[in-house]
C-alpha cells in the first residue's frame, strides 16, 4: 500500500493505477463501518483508493474539530490488511487556500435536519468531496447510508456538477448491541452508551409501528420521541422525510428515511432507517 502524504504524491501515484477504481472517502478512526466501505470497493473495483481527511471546513465554531479521534497507525494497518492501494492523508493547508470559491449544499436538502442543525456543514462537506472526487477521478465513489442526508446531497452533486463518479450508497454497520459504528461513539461512558441504546430502539420501535400497520408519521414519531425522552440528553431531531429529504404525513414504502438526531452527554450521535 503507498501512503500519500501530499497532492503530488498522490497524483503520481494516482498515474500509476489503470483500470476500474473505487474510493473512500473518510476522516479516519477507521471501524467495521468505514471497512465495510473498503470491502465493497474491493469486492466492485480492481484498485481500492481511501482518503483519512479530518476536514476542517464541516466542522462549525465551538465543533469537535480539533478533539476529532485521530488513529493513524491503526487506521493505516487496516487499509493494509484490507488490500487499499493508495491512502491518501493530504494536510489542510496542501488541500485548501486562503481565498476559496465555495459550493452551496441547496436549501431544501442541505439547511434541514443536519444543515439545520449545524448551517454550513454541508457546504464544507460537498466542498472537500468534490474536491477528493477531482483528484481521485474515481469510477465508483462509496458512501453510508448512516449518513444519509450527506449521500442525498453528495448524489445531487454529482448529477448536477456530472461528475463521472457513481456515487455507491452502502448499508449502516452496527454494533451487536445495535449501536450504528460511528468514530465519537469512543466519547461515551459506559453509561452514556446504555442510554444511546435508545437511539436504534426508537428505530426499531417505527418498525413494529409500521409493521402493525400505523403509517401516520407524527404518531410513529411521537412514540419514538417517547423512548428518546427517557434517556437520551436532548433530541435535535426525530424526523421523518421521502428520499427528496421532504417531510412526509404518511409513510411510503421503499421511499422514506427515518431519521434521529440526539445528545447522550456531550456526544452527537445520528441514526437513520430506510423503508
Ligand atoms: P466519516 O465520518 O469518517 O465517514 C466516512 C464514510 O463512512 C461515510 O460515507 C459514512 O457514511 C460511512 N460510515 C460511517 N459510519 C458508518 C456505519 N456505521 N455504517 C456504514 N457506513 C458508515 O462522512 C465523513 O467521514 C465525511 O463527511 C467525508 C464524506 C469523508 C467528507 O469529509
Amino acid at each position: 500500500m503507498l501512503v500519500a502524504k501530499t497532492i503530488n504524491e498522490f497524483k503520481i501515484a494516482r498515474k500509476e493505477l489503470k483500470g476500474i477504481i473505487g474510493f473512500v472517502p473518510t476522516m479516519g478512526a477507521l471501524h467495521k463501518g468505514h471497512l465495510s466501505l473498503i470491502q465493497k470497493a474491493k469486492e466492485e473495483n480492481e484498485h481500492v483508493i481511501v482518503s483519512i481527511f479530518v476536514n476542517p471546513t464541516q466542522f462549525l465554531e465551538g465543533e469537535d474539530l480539533d478533539k476529532y479521534p485521530k488513529k493513524e497507525i491503526a487506521d493505516k494497518e487496516i487499509c493494509s490488511v484490507a488490500g487499499v492501494d493508495i491512502l491518501f492523508m493530504p494536510t489542510a493547508q496542501d488541500m485548501y487556500s486562503d481565498d476559496e470559491l465555495k459550493l452551496l449544499a441547496p436549501k431544501v436538502r442541505g439547511y434541514v435536519l443536519d444543515g439545520f442543525n449545524r448551517p454550513g456543514h454541508f457546504d464544507g462537506v460537498l466542498q472537500v468531496v468534490m474536491k477528493l472526487l477531482n483528484l481521485v477521478n474515481p469510477n465508483n465513489a462509496y458512501f453510508g447510508k448512516k449518513d444519509a442526508q450527506q449521500l442525498s446531497l453528495i448524489s445531487q452533486m454529482a448529477k448536477n456538477y456530472f461528475l463521472g463518479a457513481n456515487i455507491v450508497p452502502c448499508d449502516i454497520v452496527r454494533d451487536s448491541d445495535g449501536l450504528a459504528l460511528s468514530s465519537r461513539n469512543i466519547y461515551l461512558t459506559k453509561e452514556e452508551r446504555t442510554k444511546a441504546l435508545s437511539i436504534p430502539a426508537s428505530l426499531q420501535k417505527a418498525t413494529q409501528i409500521i409493521i402493525s400497520g400505523e403509517l401516520d408519521t407524527n404518531i410513529i414519531k411521537n412514540n419514538m420521541i417517547d423512548i428518546l425522552n427517557k434517556n437520551v440528553s436532548s433530541i435535535d431531531y426525530v424526523e421523518i422525510v421521502n428520499r427528496d429529504f421532504k417531510k412526509i404525513e404518511k409513510i411510503e414504502l421503499k421511499n422514506t428515511i427515518i431519521l434521529v438526531a440526539a445528545k447522550v452527554g456531550q456526544t452527537r450521535l445520528i441514526d437513520n432507517l430506510w423503508i
